[in-house]
């Protein structure tokens, strides 16, 4: 269904980062079980995820499953791992036929196997492919990719002599390194639907200068006219870093 939303002239994000929270209110209202709410979520990722593809936005993080969602009951984790593999079983196709580059950013580490030999080969499947690039961020938290990445630092620090392995030698420049992903420029915009009104541990590093959209909408109800009214709404935010308007 073709949006209203009329784009401005000004840049679209390079990179949108989206916690898609609500899958499980939206199945509570129609009086269905969480899963279903998933199920719906999941089939609403990949509408989303066509949609950037056809704007041309070059990244998009997708915040699939936190390091703090194993809280939740074994049937509903286990429901949305198997979803997951699923669907990177199932939609290869899709991804292939528009060219779009899945990538991974969490620990796999604590994750099933067959999901993480899914992950690799749906991310090995993909890597040639020059259009948009899906980070999936599963088994994610921005805590836990800053304390990982610091790791990664000290492991390539003790490669070093010695007398050069000093604390100084932990940088931001550094630690970006050790991040899953660190060739991925940071997010310009992060959005989350569901009503809420916090980061739960999305792209804590990455987002320092990310701009915020919070929409009420349910995740399985987001469509692309939401997607096009929150990127006419950064189109209006005035980004300065830190500096001032020229
Ligand atoms: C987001 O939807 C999906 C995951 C966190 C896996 P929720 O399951 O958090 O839905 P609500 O917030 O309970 O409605
Ligand atoms: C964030 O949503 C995680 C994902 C969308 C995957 P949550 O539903 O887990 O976050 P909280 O518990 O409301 O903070
Ligand atoms: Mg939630």
């Amino acid at each position: 269904m073709a949006s209203s939303v009329v784009l401005g002239s000004s840049p679209l994000p390079r990179h949108i980062g989206i916690i898609m929270d609500g899958n499980g209110r939206w199945a509570q209202r129609k009086n269905l079980l969480r899963t279903q709410g998933h199920l719906e979520g999941l089939k609403n990722a990949k509408k989303i995820v066509k949609a950037a593809s056809d704007l041309h936005i070059p990244f998009l993080t997708l915040y699939v499953f936190s390091t703090e969602n194993w809280k939740r009951t074994a049937e509903e984790v286990g429901f949305i791992m198997g979803l997951v593999k699923q669907h990177l079983k199932a939609e290869l196709d899709f991804y292939r036929e528009n060219r779009i580059r899945i990538r991974h950013a969490g620990d796999p580490e604590g994750l099933p196997r067959d999901i993480v030999r899914e992950l690799e080969e749906a991310c090995e499947d993909t890597r040639s492919f020059e259009g948009l690039q899906v980070i999936l961020a599963l088994n994610y938290g921005g805590r836990d990719a800053i304390v990982r990445a610091v790791r990664r630092r000290l492991a390539s620090l003790e490669k070093e002599p010695l007398e050069k392995r000093v604390p100084e030698k932990i940088t931001e420049e550094g630690i970006r390194g050790g991040l899953d992903n660190p060739d991925i420029p940071d997010p310009d915009l992060i959005i989350r639907t569901g009503g809420e009104y916090r980061t739960s541990n999305f792209l804590l590093w990455e987002g320092a200068y990310a701009e915020y959209y919070f929409s009420e909408v349910l995740w399985p109800d987001w469509t692309e006219g939401d997607l096009h009214s929150a990127l006419a709404a950064y189109q209006e935010r005035e980004r300065r870093f830190g500096g001032r308007k020229p």
